[in-house]
């Protein structure tokens, strides 16, 4: 009798399992990490609805802002997504190679948009980048998948791989930026904030204007304060739970899981690794002891060591905190058949080209690249529109 029962429920599971599909899919670009608790995809969810809301000018936005929604830059496929606006930084680098990120002039971001108010108040259509900014750059906006991964990295495995004199000899040296407070940077271009939700809560009033409890201060204009009765929403414009949701949707995005490789693409990711394009496009870590599960000692393969390179002069433009002008964190490649336009401006419209303009520490992969017959490029392309 007890062999039967156990017999039986044996089979209802194995048939559940089929009917739900024993070996489940991964989550796609923009669903929220697998095995979260049914708690955390309510988070997820309604993180969602914060990331995607409008904000206007009687509910927060401005009086400068650069658009109205964290969707209206990441949202290609995907809510999470790359998206097609450009934005404009700027900063003063001193001759001793001090950067002056020019926060009391308005700086690093400088907003294209103002509200009616605003304009009415000062003639201004958005914020002026003062004569004392000597470096500007452009910058795309990039997918946000899989960051609360990244976000989990140990710190010493990050540090573990730079190697800032470049003692091995490999031309590779690779160095962390470090926020004010020592902490090691990795998120931005430049990889200097060290944590998604700093850089969420950065990113409501940097780009929306829309206050919060961890910045609760409205940016001034050019240094200068806004005039009164121009921004009357009363501060924070969003409430502590409201920015815990959006936290919560950012890092419980999952990676877009990579394709299935066929034979060529394979040789591809092996091409990847002999020609040295791993010595910064780092394939995995492993996330560290996490109170939440779906992030908790996870293996992430960012294709990205989180580091500063050293990419060459001309493609050069802004320093950030101890990167300089022509420092870059390695781009992580997870992800990167989503996006249709490539590097930190945009400069590169297909994977190739944007290989092509890899120098300085990258300069001697990418001559390997140019070496490798065409039917090896072809299958290494293959490899890297799989991710
Ligand atoms: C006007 C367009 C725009 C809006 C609106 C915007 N972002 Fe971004 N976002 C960007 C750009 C551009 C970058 C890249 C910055 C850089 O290169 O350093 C970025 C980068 C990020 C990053 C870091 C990604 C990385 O590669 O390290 C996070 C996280 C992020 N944004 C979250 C948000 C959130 C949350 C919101 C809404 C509160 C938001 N963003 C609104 C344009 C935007
Ligand atoms: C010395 C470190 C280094 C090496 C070696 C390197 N890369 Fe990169 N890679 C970077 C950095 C840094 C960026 C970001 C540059 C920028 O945004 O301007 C980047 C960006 C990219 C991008 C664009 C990603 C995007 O979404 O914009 C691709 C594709 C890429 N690398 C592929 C490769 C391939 C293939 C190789 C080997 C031939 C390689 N890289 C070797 C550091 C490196």
């Amino acid at each position: 009798m007890k062999a039967a029962a156990g017999l039986l429920l044996a089979w209802v599971a194995l048939t559940a399992a089929g009917a739900l599909g024993a070996c489940p899919e991964p989550p796609a670009a923009g669903d929220p990490l697998a095995d979260l608790t049914p708690a955390e995809l309510e988070q997820f969810t309604l993180g969602r609805e914060v990331f995607e809301r409008v904000f206007t000018d009687s509910s927060g936005l401005g009086p400068i802002f650069n658009a109205e929604s964290c969707l209206e830059c990441h949202e290609d496929p995907r809510p999470g997504g790359n998206g097609d606006e450009n934005e404009t930084h700027a900063t003063l680098m001193h001759p001793d190679a001090t950067c002056d990120l020019l926060t009391a002039l308005g700086g690093p971001v400088f907003q294209a948009h103002a509200t009616p108010a605003l304009t009415r108040a000062t003639g201004l259509e958005s914020e002026p980048i003062p004569d004392e900014a000597n470096v500007r750059a452009v910058r795309t906006a990039p997918d946000l998948f899989g960051f609360g991964l990244l976000n989990a990295i140990p710190e010493r495995d990050i540090l573990r791989r730079a190697d800032p004199d470049d003692r091995d000899h490999d031309g590779i040296s690779g160095r962390a930026n470090r926020f004010p407070d020592g902490r090691v940077g990795r998120f931005g271009r430049k990889a200097l904030l060290p944590e998604l939700d700093g850089f969420n809560a950065g990113a409501l009033v940097i780009e929306m204007g829309v206050t919060n409890p961890d910045f609760p201060v409205e940016e001034t204009i050019g240094g200068k304060p806004i005039p009164k009765g121009v921004d009357p929403t009363p501060e924070p414009e969003l409430d502590a739970e409201s920015l815990a949701r959006l936290n919560d949707f950012v890092r419980f995005l999952a990676p877009p899981p990579p394709l299935k490789l066929t034979h060529e693409g394979e040789r591809g990711r092996l091409l990847f690794g002999a020609i040295g394009c791993e010595s910064c496009h780092t394939p995995a870590f492993v996330t560290s002891v996490n109170k939440v599960r779906a992030l908790d000692r996870r293996v992430v393969r960012p294709y990205s060591d989180l580091l500063l390179h050293d990419m060459g002069a001309e493609r050069g433009d802004i320093c950030l905190g101890l990167a300089s002008a022509s420092e870059f964190r390695t781009e992580p490649l997870m992800g990167l058949r989503l996006a249709s336009r490539f590097l930190h401006d945009g400069a590169a419209s297909t994977i190739q080209e944007a290989i092509e303009l890899h120098a300085g520490e990258a300069a001697k992969s990418r001559e390997r690249f140019r070496r490798l017959a065409p039917h090896e490029q072809a299958a290494l392309l293959e490899f890297l529109r799989s991710l």
